[in-house]
């Protein structure tokens, strides 16, 4: 039983070390998507595009929209999706409700972090 318990302990302990770079899919997955596919999705997917872009396609974020790029890997505020955000601009997003400046915090940060992308939000192909 002890055995069982320490082979556990140990494999799970190998898995966290192994790989740093799902600490940023973790971060993705677990704070960034539910943020947008919640507010962002409904209207930012594959089949709508609004503003030509899709937040189920990280190279359509990249390349942007008339503003340009909704994202730039490790520059929140060059990056219109911020911008929208934060509602400072002439472009405010969501429609609604503003977010809370902690998710506006988690997105800047992720943005910051080189906006790695996780496995939540895919495109359906
Ligand atoms: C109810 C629908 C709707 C939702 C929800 C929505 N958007 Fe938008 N978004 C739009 C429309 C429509 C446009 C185009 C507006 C325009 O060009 O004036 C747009 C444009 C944008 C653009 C600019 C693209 C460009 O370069 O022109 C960004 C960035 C953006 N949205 C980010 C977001 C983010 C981030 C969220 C979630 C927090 C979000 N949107 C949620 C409808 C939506």
């Amino acid at each position: 039983m002890n055995g069982i318990i320490f082979c556990l302990v140990a494999l799970s302990g190998a898995a966290f070390a192994q790989k740093p770079p799902t600490n940023a899919t973790r971060f993705f997955d677990a704070r960034v998507a539910p943020i947008l596919s919640k507010r962002c999705l409904g209207c930012h997917n594959e089949e709508l595009k609004d503003g030509n872009i899709s937040f189920l396609d990280r190279d359509s974020l990249l390349k942007g929209g008339s503003r340009g790029p909704a994202l730039v890997p490790g520059k929140a505020e060059e990056s219109a999706l911020i911008r929208a955000v934060r509602q400072d601009g002439d472009l405010k997003m969501p429609p609604g409700p503003k977010l809370s400046p902690r998710q506006i915090a988690t997105l800047t940060e992720w943005i910051n972090r080189g906006a790695p992308w996780g496995t939540k939000l895919r495109p359906k192909r």
